[in-house]
């Protein structure tokens, strides 16, 4: 019998067990090589006639083979009993934990919103809504704000460009409302005005160029900055569930008279000076003052007979304090992995 070179056989057995297509062909391959006949039982059955030191040498290796074809085989055959049987892919684990369908969730700016509107309702406050695009007599004429007065500037106005008869912009404020409220409603009233405003500004940790302000407005018969301060504090203090730190400084608002700007000790950093109060130590939270005699002229309402003050919240900043974020343009991002935590 000529002596087949076995590494070669090997590699050849190898080959057409890897181009098998399916279980049929592999059960062919291997009795074709390990049958009753097989080619490598046969081999081994002959071993017997060689030569002693041969036939340790070349039973060695038969053996060898025999073992690494009986392993491919298998490793075929895993493979397409995987893959034929439909079991595998079908089979439910009962066990497994379900999936909670995703539910949506309120955004953090909505979030205090409620909040602040839940906190002032309790303490006789209407909360009312005003239109988005203003005209300039409600966003600036009725409020103190003459055309070409410097004090327009402070309010970088984003205009409308279609042509109308009357110059149309989105509303830099939410005191606009104040007007629109006080020309239909009667003294004395309370009223606040959560609504989104627009600002042609550059954007950083602390700006954006639309936000959302709060604004808010008390008119009755002996209203004083006194009261002001008392509702203020008492707002805080709900809002933030703990003692707060305020400071009233001296400003100027054409719309009121006197003018303040109310400062909150920065709540982010606890006053050590950060991102968001700019290093330092507090963050300007709202312009508030008693409101202006031509404001509430502008209105049709007698300034002797209803005094009363007006304020204006910025609701991002008051986010950014109350869940400790130090950029405002995360709220506006879009980033789930930010909105998720809420
Ligand atoms: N409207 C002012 C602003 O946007 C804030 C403000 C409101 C100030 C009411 C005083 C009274 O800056």
């Amino acid at each position: 019998m000529t002596k087949i070179n076995l590494e070669n056989l090997k590699i050849e057995i190898e080959k057409r067990v890897k181009r098998a297509k399916d279980l049929k062909e592999l059960d062919e391959i291997f009795k074709k090589y390990l049958g009753k006949k097989g080619e490598i039982t046969q081999i081994l059955r002959s071993l017997k006639d060689l030569p002693e030191k041969e036939r340790k040498k070349r039973g060695e290796l038969a053996n060898q083979i025999k073992q690494d074809i009986e392993k491919t085989v298998r490793v075929g055959r895993e493979k397409f009993q995987s893959s034929s049987s439909k079991f595998p892919k079908e089979w439910l684990d009962v066990t497994v934990p379900g999936k909670k369908p995703a539910l949506g969730h309120l955004h953090p700016l909505t979030l205090i919103k409620r909040k602040t509107e839940e906190i002032f309702e309790a303490m006789g406050f209407s909360v009312i809504e005003g239109p988005e695009v203003e005209n300039e007599w409600y966003n600036f004429d009725a409020l103190n704000i003459p055309k070409d007065h410097p004090a327009r500037d402070v309010w970088d106005t984003l205009w409308l460009k279609e042509p109308q008869s009357q110059k149309l912009l989105l509303r830099t404020h939410t005191s606009p409302v104040q007007i629109r409220y006080m020309e239909k409603n009667n003294p004395p009233l309370r009223m606040i005005v959560p609504g989104r405003i627009f600002r042609h500004e550059a954007t950083d940790a602390s700006h954006e160029i639309n936000f959302y302000q709060l604004e808010g407005l008390m008119l009755g018969k002996d209203i004083s900055a006194a009261n002001f301060k008392a509702i203020i504090e008492e707002f805080f203090s709900r809002f933030f569930e703990k003692e707060v730190k305020i400071r009233l400084r001296p400003s100027f608002f054409p719309f009121t008279e006197p003018s303040f700007e109310v400062d909150i000790g920065c709540l982010v950093c606890k006053g050590r000076g950060c991102k968001v109060c700019a290093q330092t130590g507090w963050v300007e939270l709202m312009g508030a003052g008693m409101v202006h005699p031509n404001v509430l002229k502008a209105a049709g309402i007698n300034p002797k007979n209803w005094p009363g003050f007006a304020f204006g919240i910025g609701m991002d900043r008051l986010a950014m304090m109350k869940y400790k974020i130090n950029d405002i343009r995360l709220f506006y991002s879009g980033d789930l992995r930010f909105l998720e935590q809420f």
